[in-house]
Order: C-alpha cells, then sequence, then structure tokens
C-alpha cells in the first residue's frame, strides 16, 4: 500500500503530458486552495458516513468497517487508537484513496473520494493529502533537501518560502545535504513530515508515525507536527497507540468492533 502510493506519485509524473480532466480540475482550485491553507477555517475538511470494509480470509468474510462516521475540521488534530487489528490502517488506506471501500461516503472537502477512479484517487492524494507512516519511507538515494521537495514537485506545487520555513520549524537547516542513511530516526521522520506538507495537503494521515521513535523523540516530533498543521490549517488525523500521545491532540477517538466511538 505504502509503495503504491509512491509508485503512484511516479507515475502521475510521468503522464503529465496527457492530463485527464480529474487532474485539471484539481489543478484549477490551486489558486483557492492556496488561499485556504493559512487561515483556520472551521470547515469540515473529511466527511466519512457509514463506511464499510470487508476482506476475505481463507475464504470467510471479515467484516473491518462496519459503518464508520467521522466529521474532522480544518486545523483540527483528531488522535484514533484501537486494539491491534480493529482497522485503522484500513481506515487510514480508504481515505487516501489505496484502497476502495465497500460502501459508505468519503467526501474530502468537495470531492466524493468513493465515487473516484483509481487514478482519481491518485490525483486526489498528491494534491490534497500528506501522509506519514511508521517507516519513514524516505527515498534513499535522494538527499534531504530533495526528499523534502519530492512531492511538491511532482505535484506541480513546490514553493520555495514555504519548503524553507518547513526546514526552520523543524530543524533540518544542518542536514539538508545529508542522506536518510546519515541521520537519525526522529531526524527521518521529520523530514517525512516536511515532505507530507510542502504540497499544503488539505488533510495529514499518519499511521503510528511515532511508533520507531523513542519517547522523547516521538513527544518532539508530535509537537512540531501539532504546530505545523496548526499554522497551515489542515485537518490531521493520527493513527497512534500511545494513550498519552493521543491525549495531547484536540479529539481522542476510538475503533471498536468496526465502528467510531
Ligand atoms: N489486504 C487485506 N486482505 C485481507 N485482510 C486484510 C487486508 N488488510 C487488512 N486485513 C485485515 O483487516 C483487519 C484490520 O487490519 P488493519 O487495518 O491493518 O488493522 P490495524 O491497523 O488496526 O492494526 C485485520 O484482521 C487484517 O488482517
Ligand atoms: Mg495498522
Amino acid at each position: 500500500m505504502v509503495f503504491r502510493h509512491f509508485f503512484d506519485l511516479a507515475a502521475l509524473k510521468a503522464n503529465n503530458g496527457s492530463t485527464t480532466n480529474a487532474t485539471r480540475h484539481f489543478r484549477s482550485r490551486c489558486a483557492t486552495q492556496q488561499f485556504r491553507q493559512f487561515r483556520l477555517a472551521p470547515f469540515i475538511v473529511l466527511s466519512i458516513r457509514n463506511l464499510s470494509k470487508t476482506f476475505s480470509s481463507a475464504g470467510e468474510p471479515v467484516h473491518v468497517l462496519r459503518g464508520v462516521d467521522l466529521d474532522l475540521r480544518h486545523g483540527e488534530r483528531v488522535a484514533l487508537t484501537g486494539e491491534s487489528g480493529s482497522g485503522k490502517s484500513t481506515l487510514l488506506h480508504l481515505i487516501a484513496g489505496l484502497d476502495a471501500a465497500d460502501g459508505g461516503t468519503i467526501r474530502l472537502e468537495e470531492i466524493e473520494v468513493t465515487r473516484l477512479s483509481d487514478a482519481g484517487r491518485a490525483s486526489l492524494r498528491r494534491d490534497r493529502i500528506g501522509l506519514v507512516f511508521q517507516q519513514f519511507n524516505l527515498i534513499p538515494s535522494l538527499s534531504v533537501a530533495d526528499n523534502l521537495a519530492f512531492q511538491a514537485r511532482i505535484a506541480g506545487r513546490h514553493d520555495a518560502a514555504w519548503t524553507k520555513e518547513l526546514v526552520e520549524r523543524l530543524g533540518l537547516g544542518s542536514l539538508l545535504k545529508r542522506y536518510p542513511e546519515q541521520i537519525s530516526g526522529g531526524q527521518q521522520q521529520r523530514v517525512a513530515i516536511g515532505r507530507a506538507l510542502a504540497t499544503k495537503p488539505s488533510l495529514l494521515l499518519a499511521d503510528e508515525p511515532t511508533g520507531n521513535l523513542d519517547e522523547t523523540t516521538a513527544e518532539d516530533v508530535l509537537a512540531l507536527t501539532r504546530d505545523l498543521v496548526a499554522r497551515t490549517g489542515c485537518g490531521f488525523l493520527m493513527v497512534t497507540h500511545s494513550l498519552h500521545l493521543a491525549a495531547t491532540l484536540d479529539r481522542h477517538l476510538t475503533l471498536h468492533a468496526g465502528r467510531i466511538a
């Protein structure tokens, strides 16, 4: 799933010559969106209704999501916890359009994600969603500076002033020429967060982003993320195992028996 995201980005870049209607539509929104990004707007960025997803395991259906409802506002920072296997990653994958739902609706701003084709979902992900995973997924052959700008360049949304601000706020100034293997896990995750926010997404999704970090580093990285989300006004949905970290966000939701409590 995760690698598919970065594969899709590369494919979208390769397809730049044959711009689809969906892509044209997303691009035409850029001006409006850039205006919107830097104020705290009390609008719903993500609205999910009655979302369901069933997998098949050894011929038996596994009903993972059984009617998930969720609303998230611009600038709102929400934690999602739940037992292992409760469907947290599945939910994030559906929101990001990495997989298709079986029923229900997901709306990201004015776009109904659940009605988009694979290509439409890839465009949406590129232009409006930032993704951060437990494994940092930086590109080993690219410097920190190039990793940071990677998604924004592909999306045609590179903004030098915003990238410079991200570098400063994330404390990456002295690391720009290094490669991922030459920096610590906490530093790598700061680069991954910068990469995800460099496009000024409408929504930042993070799946256990601090899972590979020690407690102090995890708190530092999350504090930086909270501040940056407040700065950009995007929505932030973070899956975590840590009740302590979950309590530092605006809201804490739990996924249990296929629904959000
Ligand atoms: N692609 C898949 N095919 C079959 N079963 C899957 C697939 N993805 C997830 N599952 C199953 O769905 C359930 C929820 O998985 P997941 O969303 O990864 O849970 P969590 O992130 O909460 O630990 C698990 O039982 C898992 O085995
Ligand atoms: Mg998971």
